[in-house]
């Protein structure tokens, strides 16, 4: 498999459509797949990761980071996806708004989550602004799907959205041999994603270093800390 068996123009912005393009049709297989990798395991549809092995420990490490950073009003959650913790958030918030470039991920979130606190917004997030400010910015597994040159303005998006002492709460995948090794590299950031009709598609993936990542926040203003949450997970939060 090579890079000429996906080719299409090069530059953020294809990569960012083609990313969209892979959600959208990856919707209905994306929470199946994530219990295979044993990300999350359904328990009653909320956030816990595959009981009795080290995943399980390292979400519930994320989950306790989480519930530390409360109260929070509310919650603005980017790249919402199916719902994992969207529901999670709806449930200690009093309002949150759920954005997704991909409709499909929207509709299997509603259904899920199914709480009338929970405003969905359909957008592109490099292209969408805040309608007004949030206690709480958060997002999961969507940094390292974010390209380089778009960090800045990523990232000056999240400040408009956040209210005065407002914080940020975000959780990734750590660039491990095992993360690297799943991805299938093609240039530069972009990687290949295969669904399971074999359809292929471009995403980006962008792994950083807790201290590298630090480090290049500060250098925009943001004090945020990086933990790693054991060998897989990271999470970054606002220091107070
Ligand atoms: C790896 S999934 C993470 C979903 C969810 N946060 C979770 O942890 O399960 C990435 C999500 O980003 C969404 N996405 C991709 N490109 C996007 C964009 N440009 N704007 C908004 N959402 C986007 C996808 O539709 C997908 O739901």
């Amino acid at each position: 498999m090579t890079a000429a068996d996906v080719a299409g123009p090069t530059g953020s912005d294809a990569l960012i459509a083609d990313q969209i393009a892979y959600y959208r049709a990856r919707a209905s297989e994306y929470d199946e797949g994530m219990r295979q990798l044993g990300r999350y395991a359904s328990i009653g549809g909320s956030v816990a990761g595959r009981p009795s092995d080290e995943d399980f420990k390292e979400i519930a490490t994320l989950l306790e980071a989480l519930e530390r950073i409360r109260p929070f009003d509310t919650v603005l959650e980017l790249a919402c996806g199916t719902g994992w913790w969207t529901q999670w958030l709806a449930q200690h918030a009093r309002y949150v708004t759920a954005v997704d470039a991909a409709e499909e991920m929207l509709a299997l979130n509603r259904e899920r989550v199914n709480a009338a606190n929970v405003r969905y917004v359909l957008a592109d997030v490099f292209s969408w602004r805040p309608d007004r400010r949030y206690d709480l910015v958060f997002f999961a597994f969507w940094l390292s799907h974010v390209p380089h040159d778009r960090f800045a303005a990523f990232w000056r998006i999240v400040g408009d959205s956040l209210a005065a002492n407002g914080r940020v709460f975000f959780i990734d995948e750590l660039g491990t041999e095992e993360t690297r090794r799943m991805e299938k590299r093609l240039e530069g950031e972009a990687v290949l994603r295969e669904l399971e009709d074999g359809r292929r598609f471009r995403a980006i993936k962008v792994f950083y270093e807790p201290n590298e990542l630090e480090a290049e926040l500060r250098a925009l203003r943001w004090n945020l800390e990086i933990r790693p949450a054991g060998r897989r997970f990271y999470w970054g939060q606002s220091t107070t």
